[in-house]
């Protein structure tokens, strides 16, 4: 029995990320001739001019501002760079990846500090493969009204409302196999007017069908075992022995012609 099973109860969805920008002191027009087109974005309410292929990180970085973390991975993977933005014209706050998002002429920029996020603490091998352990650790999933607004923020395209309503229903492969893609970045949960944390919601659906539900890999098992009785060993030996040019030689001729599972 847990008493308290969100214990401790706030573990945000990018730990560490802190949004800490060194700001430019005054606005700055770069002199040098631009190999391409510049337009103006505001940022932080004041007026850039930036190259027009540049995504929303870049063209920050590039009039000054200095990122010491809310950014990672720069390849849409990590979800640390979260952001929210304007159009020129439009009411409506859109989400994005800052490191994904190319800049708009007179967008309006602004950075986000991370998503703070209730994570249930649980050990997975005394849950069962049910709603009932989602309803355990995440009630306020009962409380979403299907406004899909968490499925419009997704930067990565992910039905976010049909995963919440899969784990409604008890479908914990379905939810694992819809949210398969998230990055954790937390813009959904920004978004739910339910407030629920959805993409932890999703990685117990995933994590239980992992454990429970998904067939077992009898080869790996098989694998691992022979690791543990160390069948490899001598090859490893022979190869920590091995030059660069002896590994290159032997990684090049590798035998390719595996069965792949
Ligand atoms: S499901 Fe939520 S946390 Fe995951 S990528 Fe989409 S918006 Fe980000
Ligand atoms: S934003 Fe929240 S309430 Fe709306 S559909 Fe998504 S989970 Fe449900
Ligand atoms: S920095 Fe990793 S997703 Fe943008």
């Amino acid at each position: 029995m847990v008493d308290n099973p969100r214990t401790p109860p706030i573990i945000t969805a990018m730990e560490e990320k802190e949004v800490e920008v060194k700001a430019p002191a005054q606005e700055k027009v770069p002199d040098e001739s631009p190999k391409e087109n510049l337009i103006p974005v505001f940022i932080m309410g004041k007026r850039f001019f930036v190259p027009e292929s540049f995504t929303i990180i870049t063209a920050m970085e590039y009039v000054g501002f200095q990122f010491k973390n809310a950014v990672g991975c720069r390849e849409g993977f990590c979800g640390a760079c979260a952001t929210i933005y304007r159009l020129e014209g439009d009411y409506k706050l859109r989400t994005g990846l800052a490191c994904q998002t190319v800049v708009e002429p007179n967008m309006h920029l602004a950075q986000i500090p991370f998503t703070p996020a209730v994570k249930a603490v649980y050990d997975i091998s005394k849950l069962k493969p049910e709603l009932v352990s989602i309803q355990r650790y995440y009630p306020e999933v009962f409380r979403c009204v299907a406004c899909n607004s968490c499925t419009k923020a997704c930067p990565q395209e992910i039905e976010v409302m049909d995963y919440i309503q899969a784990v409604k229903r008890g479908d914990l492969e379905t939810a694992a196999d819809l949210s398969f893609d998230c990055i954790m970045c937390g813009l959904c949960a920004v978004r739910c007017p339910a407030e629920m944390v959805q993409f932890n919601i999703a990685l117990l659906a995933r994590r239980l069908t992992g454990r429970y539900l998904l067939p077992r890999s009898h080869h790996l098992e098989k694998r691992l075992a022979e690791q543990r009785e160390g069948s490899y060993e001598k090859d490893i030996e022979e190869l920590m022995g091995l030059s660069r040019k002896g590994l290159t030689k032997r990684y090049t001729e590798r035998d390719l012609d595996f069965e792949v599972f």
